[in-house]
């Protein structure tokens, strides 16, 4: 009889056979800055995850700096909305003041901006719009603008998570021709419309005033279609490719691993996260062993990467282990 559990009878032996390895340094922790002063405030439907001014923003850095994790993907959240998202590119806009702040500070920090318009137009969209529509191309030459302006400010990486066409190619030539040919551009390359970003556009102020995102972000009947949006991405000049969300997308990223050679990102996304967080919260789940399981088959599933809310804690547990 073949027999499964010789190799299971204890943790000596367990740990041995043991086929996936995550570790602090596989994780990137998101953090929102927001303009003013002498904020920490609570996103309500994301326990444990606040917005903090660029003043009050040490607290978490000291954190990340300690728990041994990659970096921090950072998000704005501007004082002034206006219909084209100006706050995103300019150079004093929120993420470039803190990004400067932050490498002068921690020089050794990795840094990502991730680069949308979003939070920072007031209808809430990703891109321009003409009446009801999104524009694409529009949209491009200030996506590039968000991206240098971050980079200049010192950020060492970008995430474009504006879903539309064109995004990584715009964004590469205009970092090329001012001489950071050595920036990374982790795309959102098969990015999903998804309700599991309700608590982030909470966090963000960034729910669309009108319509929905399904012009641009993909439709999550669809897995073939992400395969495409990566190569595209990759051909583009994307250096690390992203699934998004993560849980209820294993197959997209186990399809995108075996499919393509780069580094694979999961973004395990802010519902995923609350959803976790609302069942410990309430003593129907262990919280630590439910996240260990979840990012663990993140990394399972083919993910080099995995950007969480929940990357500080993750860090302090595995230290424990
Ligand atoms: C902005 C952006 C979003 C997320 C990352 N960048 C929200 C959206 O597309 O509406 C989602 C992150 C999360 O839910 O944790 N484009
Ligand atoms: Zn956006």
């Amino acid at each position: 009889m073949n027999r499964f559990r010789r190799l299971r009878q204890n943790q000596a032996i367990r740990r041995l056979v043991q086929e996936t390895e995550i570790s602090p340094k596989d994780l990137i922790y998101p953090i929102f800055v927001i303009e003013g002063e002498n904020i920490k405030e609570p996103v309500e439907s994301m326990p444990g995850v606040y917005r903090y001014s660029i003043d009050k923003i040490d607290e978490i850095l000291e954190e990340v700096d300690k728990s041994g994790i990659s970096g921090i993907l950072l998000f704005g959240v501007p004082a002034h909305k206006d219909s084209v998202g100006s706050e995103a590119y300019n150079e004093n806009g929120v993420t470039q003041r803190a990004i400067r702040y932050i490498k002068a500070k921690y020089p050794n920090m990795l840094v990502i901006a991730d680069i949308c318009l979003c939070e920072y137009t007031s209808h809430g969209h990703c891109g321009l719009i003409s009446g009801n529509e999104i524009l694409n191309d529009e949209t491009l030459p200030l996506l590039a603008k968000a991206a240098l302006t971050n980079v200049q400010a010192g950020a060492d990486m970008v995430a474009p998570s504006d879903m539309m066409d064109g995004d990584v190619a715009a964004i590469r030539k205009i970092l090329d021709d001012n001489g950071f040919i050595n920036t990374p551009i982790m795309g959102y390359s098969a990015k999903y419309c998804s309700k599991y970003y309700s608590p982030f556009r909470d966090a963000a102020g960034s729910a669309p005033e009108f319509g929905d995102r399904k012009t641009y972000q993909m439709d999550f009947h669809n897995g073939n279609e992400g395969m495409r949006e990566i190569a595209n991405d990759i051909e583009m000049g994307a250096d690390i490719v992203m699934v998004k969300p993560a849980l209820a997308y294993l197959d997209i990223i186990r399809a995108a691993k075996d499919m393509f050679n780069v580094p694979i990102a999961a973004y395990n996304v802010s519902g995923e996260y609350s959803m976790v967080k609302a069942a410990a919260i309430n003593g129907w789940i262990n919280e630590r062993d439910i996240v260990m399981e979840n990012l663990t088959a993140m990394k399972r599933a083919g993910a080099k990467i995995i950007i969480t809310y929940h990357a500080l804690d993750m860090a302090k547990w595995l230290k424990e282990e």
